[in-house]
């Protein structure tokens, strides 16, 4: 009885730390989010060198409408990307934000990437905070 007790604590103790290790903090995300403002616009904010990212999640790649309208707006290869099927779900901008280079090749978003984890899961419950 006490054995069987002692092991649904170990596994409590395993869920609970990976919860917390998966956890995202919008609050944290908005610190992040300070490297993608320089070129990102979000809430009422705008910036000329990228899209805004109201929105973002469940937006096909490559289609925000003001930047999709400028002459220096989106890429032939992010526009191709949506054109093929991209939709901005989670886990497509955690993989993006990883490495945008190697997501969408020849896209120009000008960003080395977000290394930690922790900070793509912040910086994208952060985003989700703006759904229009
Ligand atoms: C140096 C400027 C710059 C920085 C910094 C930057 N981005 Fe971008 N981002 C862009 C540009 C430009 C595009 C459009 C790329 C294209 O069309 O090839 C883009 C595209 C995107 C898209 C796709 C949007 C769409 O409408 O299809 C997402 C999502 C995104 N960025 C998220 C981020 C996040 C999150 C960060 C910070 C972690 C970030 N970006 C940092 C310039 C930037």
């Amino acid at each position: 009885m006490l054995k069987a007790y002692g092991v649904a604590a170990a596994a409590f103790a395993v869920l609970a730390f990976a919860g917390q290790a998966t956890a995202q903090d919008a609050e944290a995300g908005k610190k992040v989010f300070i490297k993608c403002a320089v070129c990102h616009g979000i809430g009422d904010t705008k910036k000329p060198l990228g899209p805004t990212l109201n929105g973002v999640i469940g937006r096909t790649a490559g289609t925000e409408p003001e930047f999709a309208a400028k002459a220096a707006g989106y890429s032939k290869a992010m526009k191709e990307a949506g054109a093929a099927g991209l939709v901005w779900d989670e886990a497509a901008i955690a993989e993006y934000i990883t490495d945008p280079k190697k997501k969408i090749p020849g896209n120009k978003m000008a960003f080395a990437g977000l290394k930690v984890e922790k900070e793509r899961l912040d910086v994208i419950a952060y985003i989700k905070t703006f759904a229009n």
